[in-house]
Order: structure tokens, then sequence, then C-alpha cells
């Protein structure tokens, strides 16, 4: 059987750490979105926020529903992508939306943060995933359509629909391998910047 979620890019290999955000990180959400530049924060909020509606916001990122993946790159989050069960979090609805900062943007990492989200959408028994998205952003458009064998699209405010869901013991112990995966290699990046610094 053909895995749909493999990776479906021949970028370079990404500079810096994708893994899921942990408690007390949503003050790095926060920063993040704070840092996005105007045009990134009009994309991702589809349309004009303030810094407040963004706190308030980041200020969720801990909340049951809410699986957050970052792009880090030496301890600092550059990218972020944001799955959100619509209603509580055992509904089979979601939405996602995405956010890299100006300089990271173009590296692969919204294709490789839109890998994982599937598969912890699939996980959870999503069957409606919301991709909202303005109908000018050709660039989360061409990131979609980059998983069409994932997604449903319907251009305009919705970019895509997940398939049926079907998570397998395969593709739970995979979500389970990339999360450790995550922290080993945060691990490995703090005791790195500890030599550089000592
Ligand atoms: C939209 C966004 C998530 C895409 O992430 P990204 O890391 O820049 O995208 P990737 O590098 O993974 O590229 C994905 C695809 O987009 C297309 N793409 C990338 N850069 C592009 C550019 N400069 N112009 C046009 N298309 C581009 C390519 O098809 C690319 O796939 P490929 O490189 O395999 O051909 C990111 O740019 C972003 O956060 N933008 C600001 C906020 C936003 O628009 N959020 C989406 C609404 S929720």
């Amino acid at each position: 059987m053909t895995d749909t979620l493999e990776t479906k890019t021949m970028h370079e290999p990404l500079p810096g750490i994708v893994r899921k955000l942990w408690l007390g990180e949503a003050t790095a959400y926060r920063d993040h979105l704070l840092r996005l530049d105007p045009d990134s924060r009009h994309r991702r909020f589809s349309g004009a926020v303030a810094d407040e509606v963004i706190v308030k916001h980041a200020a969720t990122a801990e909340d049951l529903g809410v699986v957050i993946h970052g792009f880090f790159v030496d301890g600092t989050l550059r990218g972020a992508a944001e799955l959100r069960h619509i209603g509580d979090m055992f509904s089979r609805q979601a939405e996602a939306a995405f956010s890299i900062e100006k300089d990271w943007q173009s590296h692969g990492v919204g294709t490789a943060l839109l890998e994982r989200t599937l598969l912890s959408a699939r996980n959870r028994g999503v069957k409606s995933l919301q991709l909202n998205c303005l109908a000018d952003n050709r660039r989360m458009q061409q990131l979609a359509k980059k998983f069409q064998a994932d997604l449903k699209f319907d251009f305009g405010s919705v970019v895509g629909e997940l398939d049926a869901p079907r998570f397998t013991p395969l593709s739970v112990m995979r979500e389970a391998f990339d999360d450790a995966h995550g922290v080993a290699t945060a691990w490995l990046d703090a005791q790195a910047k500890l030599f550089k610094t000592a």
C-alpha cells in the first residue's frame, strides 16, 4: 500500500527542527505570531488583526483539541501549524492554519508542517479538515496541492477537505515516533548550544 503521507518534497534538509509544541510554550507561539511581517500576518489570520487578538489567540495554544507543530531554529520558533478541532476535542471537524516567518518561507517548512498536521488529524479521527486561506494565497494553495491525494479541493476560502479518516496502528506509531524524535533532537540541540557557549 502506498503511504500517502510520505515526504513529498525534494527540498534540502530543513534548516531547523520540527516538533510539537510542549506545555509552557504558548509564549513562544505568541512571540512567533507577533514577529510575522504584515503580509504574512494578514494571510495567516485572513485579514488585519491587532497584537491583542494575537496574544489572546496564542493563549489558547494549550487548550484541549489543539495540536501545534513548530519549526525551531536555534531554539526559536520560526514556523507553526495549528490544528484545532471545531467544537469539542472529539469532533470530526478541524481547521488548520500555517505561519512561517518570512526568512524561512519557501524552504520546505510548510510542506513538513502540513505532512505532520495531516498525520495528527488522521490519528485524531478528523474527517473534515479546513485549511482556510485567502483566495489569492497561491503559495498556500500550491502547498495544499502537493497533498491532493489526501485533500479535496474547493478553492476560495476553504482549500481542502480530508478524505475519510483512516488511522492505523502504523500511523499512530509514526506520530509517536515523530514525537520521540522531536524530544531527542531538541535535547541534542540544547546540548550543542551548551557546548558552544562553554
Ligand atoms: C503559505 C506557507 C505556509 C507555505 O509554506 P512554505 O514553507 O513557504 O512552503 P514550502 O516551501 O513548503 O513550499 C510549498 C509549495 O509552495 C510553492 N511555493 C513555494 N515558494 C513559492 C513562491 N515563492 N512562489 C510561489 N509558489 C511557491 C511551491 O509549489 C512549493 O512546493 P515545491 O517547493 O515542492 O515546489 C508560508 O509561506 C506562510 O506561512 N506564509 C504566510 C502565512 C500564510 O500564508 N499562511 C497560510 C494561511 S493559513
